[in-house]
């Protein structure tokens, strides 16, 4: 590499000088770098903002193209994350997740896909026209949740389907669960397999000892991530790393060309750049702070009688190895009401904003930016929900689907005639749309499936527990192919 060192920021630095030229604009964008902003926006957000959204002026480098301080600002990337090159993504680890499916496999080709994969997943296979096999993640009972896909899982579909390309994996979950990624990626690399990760929620792994390993250094081929989910960086950042020689980098950089938007935003970028020299400088200090304020949470919540929080305890059952201890999740069980309740009573009731709630649980990510009093304050509020229980009986759960039979690919389905009818009555119909509880996102019918009846009772008592639930509009209808 370069002259530069991990302190320094040659993106930043580019964008600040040219900014300090303060020359006479008539180029893009039409703020006329800061001279035209709307009253309301401008009291919000100040000038700065517009002074250094720029794109595409000499200096400063083309995202697209990049061969000056952008291309060193990856290089430096690189370096920090431990893989072998980077590329910046304006449209978060969707982007990431699509470009990967699309660069490695072609049409008509098979991608073996980890079922509970983000619904970005399911667009890359819409877009490519890739054929999924999908492997089913072990599930564990108790929170319904799914957890890790275990490597003997891998090694059966691979034998069954040994002309698949690649496949994609997701690690960690949502909940920082992490799987066996040493065993699954040698076992899909002795089978000539590319290894695919959606590591969205781990962009801080290479930061911390403490923390799950990243899959950059276990060997993966591309490795998504979203800077903004657990670094500083601003909302849409994201990175995708590329490690060995199975990829085919021409292709890889059409596709984020054909993808991404050709006027990247410069501010996303900046952010970027700025959270690895912060991770670079003080990561270990700062993860190292985020564990301890979720230790203390844990242990304050378990002082309230009967009240559960998933912990380390977790590792070693259900494919999961890591644990990323930085993820707080609470059940509630105990409280009588659903995650969905305690979600809307946590905003309204006690103004506390929460990452995710599902059925019987519920989500708070914790950073080197959470504080004490944060947690002081989440406390009291479960402590009054525990003094104060609802009256819904979680006991009885409401299964995760097995996954049901593919009429269509998604991408053929995307195709396809359809009508709109009653989710009620939509038991034997093929979905022409995802549906999928949000947040997650994760499946539980992708286009092209069959909607069984088990799936309507399922999710409209999810529906009924106050899940949002993308597929089924408010008029609880679903779109379903007619030919
Ligand atoms: C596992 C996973 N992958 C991909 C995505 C998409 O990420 P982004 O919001 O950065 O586009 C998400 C979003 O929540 C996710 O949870």
């Amino acid at each position: 590499m370069t002259k530069y060192s991990h302190l320094d920021t040659p993106f930043i630095d580019a964008v600040k000088s040219y900014v300090d030229k303060n020359r006479t604009a008539f180029h893009m964008p039409g703020h006329a770098r800061s001279r035209l902003i709307p009253e309301q926006i401008e009291a919000l957000l100040g000038k700065n903002v517009f002074k250094y959204d720029l794109t595409e002026v000499e200096g400063v480098d083309y995202l697209h193209k990049a061969e000056g301080v952008l291309k060193a600002s990856q290089e430096l990337t690189a370096a920090a994350f431990g893989s072998e090159q980077v590329f910046y993504l304006v449209n978060g680890s969707t982007v990431g997740v699509m470009s990967m499916i699309m660069s490695s496999v072609k049409p008509g080709e098979k991608l073996i896909v980890q079922r509970n994969s983000h619904r970005c997943a399911i667009a890359g296979i819409t877009l490519g026209n890739v054929t999924p096999i999908w492997i089913q993640p072990e599930m564990i009972p108790e929170y319904q949740i799914l957890a890790g896909v275990l490597p003997e899982t891998l090694q059966r579909t691979i034998d069954e389907n040994p002309d698949a390309k690649a496949v994609l994996l997701t690690s960690p979950n949502y909940y920082g669960m992490a799987q066996n990624m040493m065993e699954l990626i040698r076992i899909a690399h002795e089978n000539d397999i590319i290894v695919l990760v959606d590591e969205a929620h781990g962009a801080h792994f290479p930061f911390h000892p403490d923390l799950p390993t990243s899959s950059i250094d276990r060997g993966a081929d591309m490795i998504t991530q979203s800077t903004h989910k657990s670094l500083p960086a601003l909302t849409q950042t994201a990175l995708l790393h590329v490690n060995g020689n199975r990829i085919d980098l021409d292709r890889l950089t059409s596709v984020l060309s054909m993808l991404q938007s050709s006027s990247p935003n410069y501010l996303l970028m900046m952010s970027i750049e700025a959270s690895r020299k912060m991770m670079s400088q003080h990561g270990m200090e700062l993860w190292s702070r985020a564990m301890e304020t979720a230790s203390y949470a844990r242990e304050e919540l378990l002082k309230i009688p009967e009240l559960q929080v998933i912990d380390e305890s977790i590792i070693g059952k259900y494919g999961i190895v890591e644990w990323d201890s930085t993820k707080l999740s609470v059940l509630t069980n105990s409280l009588r009401h659903s995650g969905f309740e305690i979600e809307h009573l946590l905003n309204s009731q006690f103004n506390i904003e929460i990452e995710l709630s599902a059925l019987n649980n519920y989500l708070c990510f914790i950073t080197g930016g959470s504080t004490k009093e944060d947690i002081d304050h989440l406390v009291k509020a479960t402590r009054w929900f525990s003094e104060n229980k609802g009256n819904t009986d979680l006991k009885e759960f409401i299964r995760i689907p097995q996954i049901p039979f593919q009429v269509y690919t998604p991408a053929e389905a995307f195709n396809q005639p359809y009508e709109q009818i009653p989710f009620k009555s939509a038991d034997g119909q093929i979905s022409k749309r995802i549906i999928a509880p949000y947040p997650p996102g994760i499946p539980y019918v992708c286009p092209g499936e069959i909607i069984t009846q088990n799936a309507v009772e399922m999710l409209t008592q999810m529906k009924l527990d106050g899940a949002v639930v993308q597929g089924i509009d408010e008029n609880e209808m679903v779109e379903v192919i007619t030919e």
